[in-house]
């Protein structure tokens, strides 16, 4: 096998519960993750040594040199194997760069599925999910897709079962944000209140809302305890996140940690009008209608 091919998608968060700081310098957490239809293609070619290149939207803005979790992905897989190997690995993005959808994570999932076939290791998905864990919170539900509740740091995931699909319009800001800045504002927030920080609780009306494929109730129960932070980093998000509201979204919410904004829409129409009015106002440049449920990483 001379290359393989793989598409990750893109995730938005419809509960993302925020605990208290631990002693690791993480968060527990309650994270319902869903992943959406806007792919990141990994290609891995047989090659000497691991190596990256990126193509597509924002490429510019990914990092080639060892800050690259694709590259990282590979050399973990490689040392869980054992050997040397190489893989020459050609990104294509869709996904936003630094703008709170897992784009990055994507792209590490992609290189684990590829370089597994790549390399004829198959090991199977429970291996490539503990190398995930090691790679970053989000890399699992990268792989695994669908809706999904993570708790500890997000990686511990149960599948959660939903009644249809979901219709969304993602709004991509100019420039991203560091999600370890925004956890640190979410904590600085909170300290300045002195508000006692609750245990993260799995919302029953949100999953009830999954479960029926009710996307009115799906809306109304949409929670990100780090909007705030985004907000406070980003203030100008207000006005997208009102935008969308006066377009008739269901709800909106920053994504993860931003400074995407997701709005939940009643169908396929209403999301590519809500897309088409929030580009031709010029509150953002890009507006990407997807839908979810869709699966995690996967050979095409
Ligand atoms: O796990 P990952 O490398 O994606 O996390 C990036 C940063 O986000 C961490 O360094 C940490 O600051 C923050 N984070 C957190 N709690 C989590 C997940 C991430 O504080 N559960």
């Amino acid at each position: 096998m001379s290359s393989v091919t793989v598409r990750v998608p893109a995730k938005v968060n419809v509960q993302l519960s925020v605990g208290p700081l631990r002693e690791d310098g993480y968060h527990d957490l309650v994270n319902v993750f869903h992943a959406v239809s806007i792919f990141d293609e990994v290609v891995a070619h047989e090659s000497e040594s691991i190596t990256v290149t990126v193509g597509g939207n924002w490429a510019d803005r990914v990092p080639i040199d060892n800050e690259n979790l694709a590259i990282q992905a590979a050399r973990a897989l490689a040392k869980h194997a054992g050997r040397t190997y190489g893989a020459a690995l050609v990104i294509h993005k869709a996904i936003p760069v630094a703008g709170g959808m897992a784009g990055g994570s994507a792209d590490a999932a992609g290189a684990l599925v590829a370089c597994n076939e790549l390399w004829g290791l198959g090991l199977p998905f429970d291996d490539l999910m503990e190398i995930a864990g090691d790679l970053g919170s989000d890399v699992p539900f990268s792989l695994l897709g669908g809706t999904a509740v993570g708790i500890g740091r997000g990686e511990q995931l149960s599948e959660l079962p939903t009644g249809g699909r979901f219709h969304w319009v993602f709004a991509v800001a100019e420039g991203g944000l560091s999600t370890a800045a925004v956890y640190a504002e979410c904590d600085r927030l909170r300290a300045a209140t002195g508000a006692e920080i609750p245990w993260p609780q799995l919302s029953d009306p949100l999953l009830e809302a999954l479960g029926a494929g009710d996307a009115r109730k799906l809306g109304a129960y949409l929670t990100n305890d780090l909007q705030p932070a985004a907000l406070t980093l980003r203030p100008q998000l207000a006005d997208t996140l009102e935008a969308g509201r006066q377009y008739g979204a269901l709800g909106a919410i920053v994504s993860g940690s931003g400074p995407t904004c997701a709005f939940l829409a009643t169908d396929a129409a209403h999301a590519d009008r809500m897309a088409a009015a929030l580009t031709t106002s010029g509150i953002t440049r890009t507006a990407i209608p997807a839908h979810g449920p869709v699966p995690g990483a996967v050979v095409v």
